[in-house]
């Protein structure tokens, strides 16, 4: 099976309904990618599909084919996207478990909605639980991403 991940075309020797989540971490080694229920309610798995942020524990690899595929770890090499930079001004982590997908969705949003509000933000991010409750913190980074991005 062939996909595009972070840039790089990669071939995976997975069955066309192995969930895209076991191919990522699996076989292309790129655990940044949470597994937490396995059936599309916690967002711990949430990489981008041609932009789009998708549950990739529900997403099966044969129903990828050319769209480009992006996990955490191809949202900049160095920590420096501007979510990751405002997750860390905001100190939002606590164990971090649900982070890889909650900064995804976050990046998916300021992508299409440079300066969302409070409600465009839950809106958003309902999909994504955090055990931890960090809430708060998560909403507060996105506005901080989204000032250091020039939306105000
Ligand atoms: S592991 Fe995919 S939504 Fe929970
Ligand atoms: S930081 Fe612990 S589950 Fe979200």
């Amino acid at each position: 099976m062939k996909l595009t991940v972070n840039g790089t075309p990669i071939e995976v020797d997975a069955a066309p309904d192995m969930p895209l989540l076991w191919a990522l971490r699996d076989l292309a080694g790129l655990t940044g990618t949470k597994y937490g229920c396995g059936i599309g309610q916690c967002g711990a798995c949430t990489v981008h599909l041609a932009g789009q942020p998708v549950r990739s524990c529900s997403v099966p690899v044969a129903a990828v084919g050319d769209n480009a595929v992006t996990t955490i770890e191809g949202l900049s090499k160095d920590g420096s996207h501007v979510v990751q930079r405002a997750w860390v001004d905001a100190d939002v982590v606590q164990c971090g478990y649900c982070q890889s997908g909650q900064i995804m969705s976050a990046a998916a949003l300021l992508a299409r909605t440079p300066n969302p509000t409070d409600a465009e933000i839950d809106a958003a991010m309902q999909g994504n639980l955090c055990r931890c409750g960090c809430y708060p913190r998560i909403r507060e980074a996105i506005h901080r991403a989204a000032a250091l991005k020039g939306g105000r």
